[in-house]
């Protein structure tokens, strides 16, 4: 059986995105509660949510959080400054000392910021493994995504993720929030066409209000409608939601067992199309569920050995 990541032409296996948490490396308090929450992910912030005389506090924060902490299944990510900005050689320092599984370089908008990003830490000797996402979060970001998605493909790319931001792409055009992000809809599904062309898995935007658990729920709903893998995160509250949204739903799971079953029955041997129940299901729709369950199956095995 394929993974989902697999069937999409991807050179790197699937890996469980739902719910990303951001936490400011500044932050002692916050970054001791993350080994403890529901979520796939981490991105260690160096970047907007750190002022700039505590940049050198913070990176220390995380190398003593990190050399001491067991994230378990917990991806872990760091997101770095700009490249052009003063403070991106030391975070590409402490990127190397920390040896996540990928750094997040911010307001990407051409593909030779995410090349020149991989030629530094070829040279550095780090992991092969180490992969880079890009945020995509201004308007030229958001313009060159297919050819910054498609840059992955070149030889030595590490590129893995794109992460959609929509706090900078509204300060830099001016469209307001609105409840359902109505004109911001066609941008969005933009970085997830773009993503989706190249293999490169796609994470939504952030949600401010961590207060409005019912708006934050249906934003969720629509991220996965649109395509998005999981959801960046700002608060532990929306943990359980995003996870929900994310993860495959009761009536998914029916619908994938239902079509493994159908295609498993000999009389449907060698039929790549067959009637179930007055529906057409292909063996497209098959790989789909292979997938679906896959997904599942990951989630199950980490409610069977909790951390
Ligand atoms: N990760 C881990 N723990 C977090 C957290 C996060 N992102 N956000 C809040 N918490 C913790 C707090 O530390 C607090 O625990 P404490 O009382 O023991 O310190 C608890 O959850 C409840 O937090 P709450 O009081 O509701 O919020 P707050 O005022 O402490 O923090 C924010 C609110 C928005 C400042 C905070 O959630 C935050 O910094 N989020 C991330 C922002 C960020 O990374 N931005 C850049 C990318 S967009
Ligand atoms: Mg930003």
């Amino acid at each position: 059986m394929t993974s989902f990541r697999e069937n999409q032409t991807s050179r790197h296996p699937f890996k469980l995105r739902r719910s990303v948490l951001t936490v400011p490396a500044i932050n002692r308090r916050a970054l001791d509660k993350v080994a403890a929450l529901d979520c796939d992910a981490v991105i260690f912030d160096l970047e907007d949510s750190v002022a700039p005389e505590k940049k050198a506090e913070a990176r220390a924060n995380l190398l003593d959080f990190l050399a001491n902490t067991d994230l378990d299944h917990r991806e872990c990510i760091i997101r770095v400054n700009p490249a052009d900005s003063a403070f991106f050689q030391d975070d590409m320092d402490a990127v190397f000392a920390c040896r996540p599984e990928a750094l997040l370089l911010p307001k990407v908008e051409d593909p030779d910021a995410v090349q020149s990003v991989a030629d530094l830490i070829g040279e550095s000797g780090a992991a092969e493994s180490l992969r880079v996402w890009a945020m995509i979060e201004t308007p030229r970001g958001v313009v060159n995504a297919a050819a910054i998605a498609a840059s992955g493909r070149t030889a030595g790319s590490r590129l893995d993720a794109f992460v959609v931001g929509l706090n900078d792409l509204r300060k830099a055009t001016g469209v307001p929030a609105t409840p359902g992000r109505t004109y911001l809809v066609p941008w969005l599904m933009q970085a997830v066409l773009a993503a989706r062309a190249y293999g490169l898995d796609v994470i939504d935007s952030v949600s401010n209000d961590f207060n409005d658990r019912e708006a934050f729920a249906s934003e969720c709903h629509q991220g996965r409608a649109m395509g998005f893998d999981g959801k960046m995160l700002i608060h532990p509250a929306q943990i359980d939601a995003a996870n929900a949204a994310f993860g495959p739903s009761m009536t998914e799971i029916d619908e994938a067992r239902l079509v493994v079953s159908a295609f498993a029955r000999p009389d449907n041997a060698g039929l790549n199309v067959i009637n179930l129940d007055g529906r057409m299901v292909e063996r497209l729709h098959l790989d789909e569920a292979e997938c679906l369950l896959a997904k599942l199956k990951v989630i199950q095995d980490r409610k069977v050995n909790p951390t």
